[in-house]
């Protein structure tokens, strides 16, 4: 039978990249976004390399918007084998005293309860049918600190800590969990903090040993990869995808 996978934050970027890489495997898709012209466009696009999908439209900063989306994936797909829990923003790059509390709150809700909301309800409908795999998107900015973005990298070392301490709560049940972090990798989200940051683009490109940025293809290869069959014995691990840009910090 078919695997199902929610993608969130599929509307765009990594997350798109990554459903179509998965509907290559056969997967079935449920698409969850904010953005429904951009989660729409994934669902037909994933349509036509001929697996089925659907789009939620759900903000994942939301818990009751959480449960209904893996709700209503169980409702229609019956299980969930593999989450690729990815939404998230970037800020506005300003210095912390900068930042303002909304902003603040906003990052945090989105980047980390999202993810936390995301893991709590999905895990529980995974367990019930015998276990799954997820994969949280962390970043470099989740495994070292980077100034600018200080709120951003909480969430993202948050993300961290959720996925080495759930692995080994529920590794016994079948329950995989593992988390990626990619440095800076040319998405939409990227160029549009680029474009308004236009010297830490020269920084980032100049910083990474690679002297590129990552593509959206690559990080999918990674996570498609830890999702499926292949990593049965890789857990609780962060797995960094970044041309060597940490290893210089
Ligand atoms: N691009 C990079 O350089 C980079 C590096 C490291 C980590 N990441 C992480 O990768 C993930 C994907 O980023 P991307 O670069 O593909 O960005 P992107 O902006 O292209 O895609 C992010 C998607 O998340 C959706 N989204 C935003 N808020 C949401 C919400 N509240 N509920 C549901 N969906 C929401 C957006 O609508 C968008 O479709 C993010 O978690 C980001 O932090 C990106």
């Amino acid at each position: 039978m078919s695997k199902v996978a929610i993608v969130t934050g599929g509307g765009s970027g990594i997350g798109q990249v990554t459903a179509l890489r998965l509907a290559d495997e056969g997967v079935n898709i449920v698409i969850v976004d904010v953005d429904e012209e951009g989660g729409n466009d994934t669902v037909d696009r994933v349509k036509k390399v001929g697996v089925d999908a659907l789009f939620i439209k759900a903000d994942v900063s939301k818990a009751d918007q959480v449960k209904k989306y893996v709700d209503q994936t169980v409702e229609t797909f019956g299980s969930i084998d593999y989450f690729f829990n990815n939404a998230g923003i970037s800020g506005s790059g300003q210095y912390f005293l900068e930042t303002d509390i909304e902003e603040i709150e906003k990052v945090v809700g989105i980047n980390l309860m999202g993810a936390l909301y995301g893991v709590r309800y999905v895990a529980e409908a995974m367990l019930k049918n015998g276990g799954g795999s997820i994969v949280n998107t962390s970043s470099s900015a989740g495994v070292i600190g980077q100034d600018s973005v200080v709120t951003y990298s909480a969430t993202k070392h948050g993300m961290v800590g959720l996925t080495k301490s759930i692995a080994a709560e529920y590794a016994k049940d079948g329950l995989r969990i593992n988390a990626i972090a990619p440095g800076p990798t040319e998405t939409p989200m990227v160029k549009e903090f680029y474009e308004a940051n236009p010297k830490m683009k020269e920084n980032a490109e100049s910083g990474i040993p690679q002297k590129r940025l990552g593509t959206p293809e690559e990080v999918a290869e990674l996570v498609t990869f830890l999702l499926t069959s292949k990593a049965q014995y890789i857990n609780g691990e962060v797995i960094r995808i970044d041309g060597a840009f940490t290893n210089t910090k």
